[in-house]
C-alpha cells in the first residue's frame, strides 16, 4: 500500500437474533413480581432466546453467511477476521477458527485474527482491532470481517430477564459509509467483580448486579469526560475554541443490559456537563437544577433525586439522540458483545436515510470486569453505499416481527434444558431445527469427543 487509507469504518452490516422470543409482561407474571418490573422498571418488552440447536459457533456462522451473501463479498476478499465474545464453549479453540469452515470453497485460509474476551466488550476490542489493521502497515488491501456474538443467560431470580441473544457481523474497510473518527477514542479500564463466570461448568454468570450499574456508570463518566477532552481538541479548528458536550454527537448509543440503564446514561452525560460548566452558567443552560451545584459525580449512582431531575432535563435529547437506539434491545434483551452494535443497526433502520446522512453518532461500550470506551463515527452522504448499507438491516424490523412467542413455563424449560445439557457429550440437541429462521445454522450434534458438528436450514 502506497497511502493511508481514507475512511475506515463500516463497509456493511449483519445482525442477526433468535426466531423465538419470551414476553416481559408474561414472564412478570409468570415469576411472580409486580406487574411493570421488567416492562417499565427495566425498561425491557420481549426477550429472545436460543433452544439447544443453537451455540455460538452456530450464531457467528448464520451471521456471517448471511452478510457475505447480502453483500455479494467474495471470501477471497477477507484478510481478517476476528470474533468478540464470552459465550465459551472451548476453552483454547476459537470461534474464528469455527468460523474457517465457511472459507473453505474459496481456498483463501490467509485470514488473520482469533477472539477477544471480556464480557460484553470483546466485540468492541474486535472492532478496533480490526481498523487499527486496516490503518497498519500489515494492511494487503483486503476487508477485515469483525463479528460479535452471545448468548446472554442467567439463573432464575432478579438477572434473568435481562438475558437475550444475538451476533452482529461488520465489513471493516475504506471509503466507508459509517467512518470512525481519528485520535478521540477514550477508554477506561479497571478491575472489579461486579459480573464474570468462574464456573466453567455453567453457562450463567455470577452477577453483583448493583455494583455492575456503579461500574457502568462510573466508567461512563470517565469515558466521557476523556472524550470531550480529546474531541475538543481534534475538532478545534484552528485557533477556534470548540467545546464537545452532548449537542457534539446527532445520536448517541449505549451498551443496553436493559433499556432503563441507557436512558439514564443519556442523563448522566448531560450530568456530565452540567459539573462542567461555570457556576455562571448554571442557571441559563441547566434552568430548574441549580440546587444540584455541588454534586459530585462520584456520589451520585444511586442518588434519586439527582436522577429523576436530569432524566426529566434530558427526555428531549433521549427522544432525539438515542431513543431509536433502542428498538433491538428492548424487543430481544442484552445480547452483550453486539449489543451497542445492536443499538446502531436500530438507528440505522429507524431514520429516514436523509436524516443519517453527514450526522456525528457516538458510542459507549461496557464489559464487565471491567472495559469501556467511548468513540464515535460520521455517516458520509447519502450516496450509494450508505444506501446499501442502511437497505442491508432495514428488513430488521420484519425480522423481529417473524419470532415465534413462546410461554415463560416453555422458556423456563428450554433454560433447564440448557443447564442440564451444557458441555455433554455425545449429544444431540433434543428442539427441532424447524423453529428456525430460513438460512440459519444450528447444531446437528456433539460426539464423544466434544467435536460439533453443523447444518443449515434451508433459505
Ligand atoms: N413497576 C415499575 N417499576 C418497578 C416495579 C414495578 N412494579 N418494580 C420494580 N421496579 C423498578 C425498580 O424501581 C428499579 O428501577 P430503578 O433502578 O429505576 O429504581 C427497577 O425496576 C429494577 O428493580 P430492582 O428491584 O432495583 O432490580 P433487581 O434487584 O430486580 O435487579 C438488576 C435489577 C440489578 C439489573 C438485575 O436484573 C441484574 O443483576 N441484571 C444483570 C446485571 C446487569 O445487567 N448489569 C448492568 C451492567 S453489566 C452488564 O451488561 C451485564
Amino acid at each position: 500500500m502506497t497511502s493511508w487509507p481514507a475512511d475506515v469504518g463500516i463497509c456493511a452490516l449483519e445482525l442477526i437474533v433468535p426466531s423465538q422470543y419470551v414476553d416481559q409482561a408474561e414472564l412478570e407474571s409468570h415469576d411472580g413480581v409486580p406487574p411493570g418490573k421488567y416492562t417499565i422498571g427495566l425498561g425491557q418488552s420481549k426477550m429472545g432466546f436460543c433452544t439447544d440447536r443453537e451455540d455460538i459457533n452456530s450464531l457467528c456462522m448464520t451471521v456471517v453467511s448471511k452478510l457475505m451473501e447480502r453483500h455479494k463479498v467474495d471470501f477471497c476478499n477477507i484478510g481478517r477476521l476476528e470474533v468478540g465474545t464470552e459465550t465459551i464453549v472451548d476453552k483454547s479453540k476459537s470461534v474464528k477458527s469455527v468460523l474457517m469452515q465457511l472459507f473453505t470453497d474459496s481456498g483463501n485460509y490467509d485470514v488473520e485474527g482469533v477472539d477477544t474476551t471480556n464480557a460484553c466488550y470483546g466485540g468492541t476490542s474486535a472492532l478496533f482491532n480490526a481498523v487499527s489493521w486496516v490503518e497498519s502497515s500489515a494492511w494487503d488491501g483486503r476487508y477485515a470481517l469483525v463479528v460479535a456474538g452471545d448468548i446472554a443467560v442467567y439463573a432464575k431470580g432478579n438477572a434473568r430477564p435481562t438475558g437475550g441473544a444475538g451476533a452482529i457481523a461488520m465489513l471493516i474497510g475504506p471509503n466507508a459509509p459509517l467512518v470512525f473518527d481519528r485520535g478521540v477514542r477514550a477508554t477506561y479500564m479497571a478491575h472489579a467483580y461486579d459480573f464474570y463466570k468462574p464456573d466453567l461448568s455453567s453457562e450463567y454468570p455470577t452477577v453483583d448486579g448493583k455494583l455492575s450499574i456503579q461500574c457502568y456508570l462510573n466508567a461512563l463518566d470517565n469515558c466521557y469526560q476523556l472524550y470531550c477532552k480529546k474531541a475538543s481538541k481534534v475538532f478545534q479548528n484552528n485557533s477556534t475554541k470548540y467545546k464537545v458536550e452532548l449537542r457534539h454527537f446527532d445520536a448517541v448509543l449505549f451498551h443496553s443490559p436493559y433499556c432503563k440503564l441507557v436512558q439514564k446514561s443519556l442523563a448522566r452525560l448531560v450530568l456530565n456537563d452540567y459539573v462542567n460548566v461555570s457556576e455562571g452558567e448554571v442557571a441559563s443552560r441547566f434552568p430548574g437544577l441549580e440546587q444540584f451545584k455541588d454534586v459530585k459525580l462520584e456520589e451520585t449512582y444511586f442518588d434519586r433525586d439527582v436522577e429523576k431531575a436530569f432524566m426529566t432535563f434530558s427526555k428531549d435529547d433521549f427522544e432525539k439522540k438515542t431513543k431509536a437506539s433502542l428498538l433491538i434491545a428492548s424487543q430481544v434483551g442484552n445480547m452483550y458483545t453486539p449489543s451497542l452494535y445492536g443499538g446502531l443497526v436500530s438507528l440505522l433502520a429507524s431514520w429516514p436515510l436523509a436524516d443519517l446522512s453527514g450526522k456525528r453518532v457516538g458510542l459507549f461500550s461496557y464489559g464487565s470486569g471491567l472495559a469501556s470506551s467511548m468513540f464515535s463515527l460520521r455517516v458520509t452522504g447519502d450516496g450509494p453505499a450508505l444506501q446499501k448499507l442502511v437497505s442491508g438491516v432495514s428488513g430488521v424490523t420484519e425480522m423481529l416481527g417473524a419470532r415465534k412467542a413462546v410461554s415463560p413455563a416453555q422458556f423456563s424449560e428450554m433454560m433447564e434444558l440448557r443447564e442440564k445439557n451444557h458441555h455433554q457429550a455425545p449429544y444431540t440437541p433434543r428442539s427441532s431445527p424447524d423453529t428456525l429462521f430460513p438460512g440459519t445454522w444450528y447444531l446437528d450434534h456433539v460426539d464423544d469427543k466434544h467435536r460439533r458438528f453443523y447444518k443449515r436450514t434451508a433459505s
